[in-house]
This record gives C-alpha cells, sequence and structure tokens, in this order.
C-alpha cells in the first residue's frame, strides 16, 4: 500500500501497459485518474473502482485538452502526486522520413508527455510528488522505427534536465524502458510477441504487470533517492549480443 493518499494520473490507463499501471496503483491504495482519449474504455475501467478511480477524457496531441484534464483531476482529487505518462507507440507509414509521420510520432511520444509534464509540475511540486515516463527498448538500441526511437530517446535526456530542474523542489523525474510487452499493439504481427521471445534471456516476453511493477517502484518512496535515470525493463532484451548469437547457433540446421 505504497500509494495510500496518493493521487497517480495515468496518461494511456484504458489499454495495456497504462491499464496495468491504473490496476497496480489502485491495489496498491491510491486514488487513480485515468487519461486517455478511449473514454469508453477508460470509464470501464474506472467503474470496476468507484470513487477511487475516475475516467478524464485526454488528447495528449492538444495542449487545451491536457489542460483541462489535467485541472479536472486536481479539482476532483484535490492534488496530484505522481504523473505516469504512458500513452505513446509507433504510427503506421509506407515512408519513414515523412514528415507528417515524424510530426506525429514525436507529437504523440515527446510532446505529449512534454505536455503533460508542463501541466502537471504545479501540482507536483506542491506535493513533492513523482514523474515516470514510458520509453522503449528503441531508446537504447537499434531496433529500427527511426522516428519512434529517436522521440522515445528523447524522454531519456529530459528526464535528466528535469530531474536536475525539479529535484530541488522534491520531484523526481525518471524513465522506465519496457522491451516488447504483450500488448494489442502486436496482435497484427505473425507469431505476435511471443515472436521476440528468443531475444529475451529470461526465456520470454513482459506482460503489462511487468512494466507496472516498475512504473510503481520508480513511483514510490522506495526509489525516494533515484532520479533522472533510465530502466530498461525487458528480460535481458538490451543486455548484449550474446542472446542473439546463442538463438542463432541453435536455429543453424
Ligand atoms: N507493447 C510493447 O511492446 C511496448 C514496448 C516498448 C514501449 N512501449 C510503450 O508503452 C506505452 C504503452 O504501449 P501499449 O503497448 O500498452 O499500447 P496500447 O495501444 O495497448 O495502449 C496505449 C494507450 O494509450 C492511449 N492513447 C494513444 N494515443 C493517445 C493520445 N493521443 N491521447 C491519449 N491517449 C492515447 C490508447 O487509447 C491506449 O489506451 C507506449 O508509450 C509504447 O510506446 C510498448
Amino acid at each position: 500500500m505504497r500509494f495510500s493518499d496518493k493521487v497517480a494520473v495515468v496518461t494511456g490507463g484504458a489499454h495495456g501497459i497504462g491499464r496495468s499501471t491504473v490496476q497496480r496503483f489502485l491495489d496498491e491504495g491510491a486514488r487513480v485518474a485515468i487519461l486517455d482519449f478511449d473514454s469508453a474504455a477508460a470509464a470501464d475501467l474506472a467503474a470496476a473502482a468507484p470513487g477511487r478511480a475516475i475516467a478524464v477524457l485526454c488528447n495528449v496531441l492538444d495542449p487545451g485538452s491536457v489542460d483541462a484534464a489535467v485541472a479536472s483531476v486536481a479539482e476532483r482529487f484535490g492534488g496530484i502526486d505522481v504523473l505516469a505518462s504512458v500513452a505513446g507507440g509507433e504510427l503506421p507509414t509506407d515512408d519513414p522520413m515523412d514528415e507528417a509521420y515524424w510530426d506525429g510520432i514525436v507529437g504523440l511520444n515527446l510532446r505529449g508527455p512534454v505536455r503533460m509534464i508542463r501541466a502537471c509540475t504545479p501540482h507536483l511540486t506542491a506535493s513533492r510528488g513523482s514523474i515516470v515516463l514510458v520509453s522503449s527498448v528503441n531508446a537504447l538500441v537499434a531496433f529500427s522505427s527511426l522516428a519512434y526511437s529517436s522521440a522515445k530517446a528523447g524522454l531519456g535526456i529530459l528526464a535528466k534536465n528535469l530531474a536536475v530542474e525539479l529535484g530541488p523542489s522534491g520531484v523526481r523525474v525518471n524513465v522506465v524502458a519496457p522491451g516488447t510487452v504483450r500488448t494489442r499493439v502486436w496482435d497484427d504481427q505473425e507469431g505476435g510477441a511471443d515472436r521476440l521471445a528468443p531475444l529475451c534471456p529470461i526465456g520470454r516476453v513482459g506482460e503489462p504487470e511487468d512494466i507496472a511493477a516498475a512504473i510503481a517502484f520508480l513511483a514510490s518512496a522506495d526509489a525516494s533517492w533515484i532520479t533522472g535515470v533510465t530502466l530498461p525493463v525487458d528480460g535481458g532484451q538490451t543486455a548484449g549480443p550474446l542472446t542473439i548469437i546463442n538463438h542463432l547457433q541453435r536455429s543453424e540446421p
């Protein structure tokens, strides 16, 4: 119950990693605001914890929507202790250098979290709270997806700068970089997420709960002397090329 009496805001809380993060904060005693543009799914989840979870319509691409959503949470819950910025993802494209595609990816995965941070910071400095941003292993090593990887990599240095700026106000800022996690984003790929299990030394892909546990740790008082770090949570996917070499050797006829 590390979050009794705390208020957590989770963007992208309606599905996948965000949904598990909402559940984890609720399980540990928090009141949770689920910020998502899928308001039906967010409302379904909130209905399971009446009085402790609220669904707030929010499109992180739209500064006005972000400001209104954060103001509504602060008014209804009386403050904000944790921002977990989970909303993000890859977008379809035929041209990985297309202008509009890059704008879309950076808008969602880098500018979106920045908008949330800007809106939440006054509340987080008041509560001496904590920010956790969700990046990707794509920010750490080359897994292709140029725009997505670059936008996610921006979160790491954003967190370091904010850790320095906001540390004196008692606000910590950290990043979780998930490896392959079994969510709906893999559904349309042959073999799904499990196709990448051989690249995980731990022997399996991640579940959303694996990432939620790391987000909760970094947001909690257990991490009270940790700020400005990026924590890979990836079953060892980025530990080094030995797993791939072993896999290739095992696959040889
Ligand atoms: N699944 C993976 O393998 C994996 C790996 C590394 C990083 N990630 C990152 O984890 C995060 C969550 O991914 P997921 O796999 O759970 O995806 P998901 O599609 O299951 O969930 C994403 C959530 O964000 C919401 N969302 C999307 N755009 C939004 C917007 N503009 N405004 C508000 N809400 C919006 C969606 O409605 C959804 O609830 C993303 O940032 C993603 O880049 C995922």
